[in-house]
C-alpha cells in the first residue's frame, strides 16, 4: 500500500499524459486471511466477507452493458431502468463498459446523471484479441487511462467517477492491465470469467495474493498487486450446461419469453440460494435486437427480482464498496441513497469528424467540437 501512495503522488499531476511509472512486482503467494484484511485486502472466497452468513447479506445483481452507448440502445436503458427502485427505495443502477467509436457522449452523461456507473472498455476495442493479450502497461494506459480524459471531457463527467475496466473480448493481458490499475486511480477489473466457481459463486477479491481462478483466456496475472480488485465474472450455464460469461454468447437458450425468463431465474437462483455472491448479468444491448422476447423476458426478470426484499440492483462500484465494508442486510437498508447528479449536458453538439477517410459523427457535451477525431494517442482530438 505504501508503494501505491508514492506512485499516486508522482502521477496525479500528470493526468493527461501516459504515466511514466515502471515498477517491479513480486510473484503473488497463497493468500493468508490473517494477513489479508479489509478494507484493502481480501482473499478470494465463496463465503461472504466480514464473517456474515449468506442469509444475512443483500443479494447484489449487477447488470452491465458493453461497447458504444448511442441512440440505438439508450431507449432500452431508459425504459428498463429509469424509475425502477431497490427494496430500500433507492433507484436501481447499472454499469456501462463504454468504447469510444459510435458513442454519443451526451447519452453517457445522461446515464451518469441518472446514477449509473460509467466504466472503461478501451478507446479502440481493436482486433485481433492477441493485441490485448500482449499489450504493455503503457499500451494499456493509452487505451484506458486516456479514455478517462476522453470521457471526462466529452461526456462531462468527473474523472474520479471512472474506476473499473473490462478488457475487449475478455482477453486478459497477464499482469499488465492489472499493473495499470495499480499504478492509476482505477481500482477494479471485471474481465475475468470463472467456470470453476459456478456452483458456489466466487466473491470479489484483491490481487495482493495469488488468485485461485481458472484462466479461460490466458495470460492471467500472477504478480502481487495490492488493493487491485477482481470482480469475477461467474459464468452462467446454458440449457445444455455449457458455461458462458457474456450471457448473449450462451448458445443453447430458449427463444420464447417464458423459457428465457426461466433460464434467467435458474441462473439467478444458483447465487441467491447459494453463497449469495454478486450475480452478474453481462450483455451487449445488441442482444435485445436479436429476438423481441429477450427484452420482454429481461424486464420480467427485473420485475421478478423486485418481489424480493433482499435483492439489490447496483453498480459494480457499489458492490465493491460493500465488499470493503460489508454490512448485514439490516444495516445496508439503513444507508442513505447515493447522491444524485444533475444533468449539465444541456446543449449537446453533434460533431462531424474524420476517422481516416471515413466520416464519424460524435455527439459531445464539450463547449466546442474537437478539431480531430479523438483516438488512440490523441484522446482529446486536438
Ligand atoms: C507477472 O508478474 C510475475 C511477478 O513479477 C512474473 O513472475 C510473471 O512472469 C508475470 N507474468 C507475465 C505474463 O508476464
Ligand atoms: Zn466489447
Amino acid at each position: 500500500m505504501l508503494l501505491k501512495l508514492i506512485v499516486l503522488t508522482l502521477t496525479t499531476n500528470a493526468f493527461a499524459a501516459p504515466k511514466q511509472v515502471s515498477q517491479t512486482y513480486e510473484e503473488a503467494e497463497a493468500c493468508n486471511p490473517a494477513l489479508c484484511k479489509l478494507p484493502n485486502c481480501l482473499c478470494a472466497s465463496t463465503t461472504p466477507p466480514g464473517g456474515l452468513a449468506p442469509s444475512q447479506i443483500p443479494q447484489f445483481v449487477v447488470l452491465t452493458f458493453d461497447d458504444a452507448v448511442n441512440v440505438g440502445n439508450i431507449p432500452y436503458y431508459r425504459e428498463a431502468f429509469y424509475n425502477r427502485k431497490n427494496p430500500n427505495n433507492c433507484p436501481i443502477s447499472t454499469t456501462y463498459f463504454v468504447t469510444h467509436e459510435y458513442t454519443d457522449y451526451s447519452l453517457v452523461h445522461e446515464l451518469w446523471a441518472n446514477g449509473h456507473e460509467i466504466a472503461l472498455h478501451s478507446i479502440t476495442h481493436q482486433v485481433p484479441a492477441d493485441y490485448w493479450a500482449s499489450l504493455s502497461v503503457d499500451g494499456q494506459k493509452r487505451e484506458f487511462i486516456d479514455q478517462i480524459d476522453l470521457m471526462a471531457k466529452f461526456a462531462k463527467i468527473p474523472p474520479s467517477s471512472m474506476k473499473g475496466i473490462r478488457l475487449p473480448f475478455l482477453q486478459l493481458s497477464g499482469n499488465s492491465s492489472f499493473q495499470m490499475i495499480y499504478e492509476s486511480d482505477l481500482y477494479y477489473d471485471s474481465s475475468w470469467p470463472t467456470r470453476s466457481y459456478i456452483q458456489s459463486g466466487l466473491f470479489p477479491y484483491t490481487l495482493d495474493y495469488r488468485s485461485p481462478q481458472d484462466c479461460a483466456l490466458p495470460p492471467c496475472p500472477t504478480a502481487s498487486l495490492p488493493g487491485v480488485w477482481v470482480m469475477p465474472m461467474v459464468d452462467w450455464l446454458d440449457n445444455s450446461n455449457v458455461p458462458c460469461a457474456m450471457i448473449d454468447s450462451c448458445v443453447d437458450i430458449p427463444l420464447d419469453e417464458d423459457g428465457l425468463l426461466l433460464f434467467m431465474k435458474n441462473n439467478f437462483h444458483r447465487h441467491y440460494d447459494g453463497s449469495r455472491s454478486p450475480f452478474g448479468f453481462y450483455i451487449h444491448a445488441a442482444w435485445f435486437k436479436k429476438n423481441e422476447n429477450i427484452y420482454k423476458a429481461y424486464k420480467k426478470f427485473l420485475d421478478y427480482l423486485k418481489e424480493k426484499d433482499d435483492v439489490f440492483l447496483v453498480t459494480q462500484q457499489q458492490v465493491l464498496e460493500w465488499m470493503k465494508n460489508p454490512k448485514s442486510l439490516n444495516d445496508y437498508n439503513r444507508l442513505a441513497c447515493p447522491q444524485k447528479h444533475s444533468n449539465s449536458c444541456t446543449q449537446p453538439k453533434s460533431c462531424r469528424l474524420m476517422y481516416g477517410v471515413q466520416e464519424r459523427y460524435m455527439t459531445t457535451c464539450s463547449d466546442a467540437c474537437p478539431p480531430a477525431y479523438p483516438w488512440l494517442g490523441n484522446p482529446l482530438g486536438v
